[in-house]
């Protein structure tokens, strides 16, 4: 079995790429599609076009993931590569975008050399990764692999109000197809790291061995209006200053635990949010992360235990509302070393190292071995339009995912040049 006959060609995954960031495309080269808009909705129309025209089977779930199958020698569970091609409203081009259509170039190599694996090809893109109109994040592959309930998923409600059940029948990509999805053989994402780490380093492959920790936090904080002049300090029951309490504590709190703890307060809304009135209410996110399950733990009882003070020194109400709650995952070792062995042999540098953002893989390993492809983000830079991503690095990526699959679903030689 060989696989020196397959390549992919870079003119064109760098063109389809360049395609697909027309698709709400924003000022300074990115991308706004947040799941289930319109723009969304042409971005899904546009790559399921590309999946069609290279033969694929393609099939939309109940929650509008989408997989593209190319038939192998024998039936049964494909091997299974892909991401998400919903974006943040300031995204980049490259996030989720770069594996899928990765994934497609590996078809496109497949299918330019006439070779038939043995097992079924298949390239996903999952609803909803981001979570940034509605939470939680990853919630086509959480709900792909029968961790979230269908119609707990379809009645969540965005940040505009819509929901995700009305918003997937609207956009025509509530499919027919059954959640939980086909257990794949296995499953490959490759991704920009979105972080610094192998810019910095000039390492070209990152092999991505675990994904940290996520928790997502929504505070609701009820105050009282009153007028901005006439209201002594000591009698306010300001939910503003209660939230700007939260955005200090945060950045704090992760200092103060070190290591790998990140916070970040992403979403804030006052009201009546006015100059002259004291905010009866804010609305704010509170998202932090760690590699350590129990570290995590105990940033989320510090956070508790601010809010309870707040509640004693400020006399305001605070309801809370969890997001999202997603435990460190480990990947399968022999998916990594698999990666690490491949890179290495097209004489690629390669680090192991966790990953930072949340991504469908984390999902994909409970059911399947699973492991993800990082390549170098410049500055470390994601989810604002300035993600860039070297040309020499998106092709290496994607040659190793080439090669990784390839290797997975058994590709042969073309008929007729089969060595005895
Ligand atoms: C999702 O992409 C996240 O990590 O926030
Ligand atoms: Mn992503
Ligand atoms: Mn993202």
């Amino acid at each position: 079995m060989s696989l020196l006959n397959l390549q992919i060609d870079p003119d064109r995954l760098h063109r389809r790429i360049a395609a697909l960031a027309e698709v709400g495309a924003i000022e300074g080269g990115g991308c706004a599609r947040l799941a289930l808009t319109d723009a969304d909705r042409a971005g899904r129309d546009l790559v399921c076009g590309w999946m069609r025209e290279l033969g694929l089977a393609v099939t939309v779930d109940a929650i509008g993931n989408v997989v593209g199958v190319r038939a192998g020698r024998v039936d049964g569970p494909p091997v299974m590569t892909g991401s998400h091609i919903d974006t943040v409203r300031t995204g980049g081009r490259y996030d989720g975008n770069y594996g899928v259509l990765a994934g497609l170039e590996v078809v496109a190599a497949l299918n330019d050399a006439g070779v038939t694996t043995e097992h079924p090809l298949a390239v996903a893109f999952f609803t909803n990764e981001e979570g940034a109109r509605f939470a939680p994040d990853m919630m086509g592959s959480l709900v792909y692999t029968g961790v979230l309930a269908l119609d707990e998923a379809l009645a969540v409600q965005g940040i505009d109000g819509a929901t995700v059940g009305g918003e997937l029948a609207r956009i025509g990509y509530a499919g027919p197809a059954p959640v939980p999805g086909a257990v794949p053989r296995a499953f490959v994402e490759l991704h920009v790291e979105q972080g610094p780490v192998l810019d910095r380093e000039g390492t070209e492959i990152g092999v991505v061995e675990s994904v940290q920790g996520i928790s997502w936090t929504e505070i609701d904080i009820r105050g009282t209006s009153n007028h901005a002049g006439t209201t002594p300090m000591s009698l306010r029951r300001d939910a503003g200053w209660a939230a700007g309490s939260i955005i200090a504590f945060v950045r704090e709190l992760a200092q103060e635990l070190g290591g790998d703890q990140v916070a970040t307060v992403g979403r804030i809304e006052f009201f009546p949010n006015l100059v002259n009135v004291v905010p009866n209410r804010a609305v704010l996110t509170v998202d932090l992360r760690n590699t350590d399950e129990a570290r995590l733990r105990l940033a989320e009882a510090r956070l508790a235990a601010h809010l309870d003070a707040l509640r004693d020194a400020e006399k305001v109400d605070i309801a809370t509302r969890k997001l999202a709650r997603f435990a460190p995952v480990p990947f399968a070792p022999e998916m990594t070393a698999r990666i690490e062995r491949h890179a290495r042999a097209q004489g690629l540098s390669t680090r192991r190292m966790p990953s930072g953002a949340g991504h469908d893989a984390q999902m994909l390993a409970a059911v399947c071995p699973t492991a993800m492809i990082f390549v170098p983000s410049v500055d470390g830079i994601s989810h604002n339009v300035r993600e860039y991503t070297r040309p020499h690095h998106i092709e290496a990526g994607a040659r190793v995912l080439l090669a990784v699959l390839g290797e997975l679903a058994g590709a042969t030689e073309p008929a007729g040049e089969r060595k005895p």
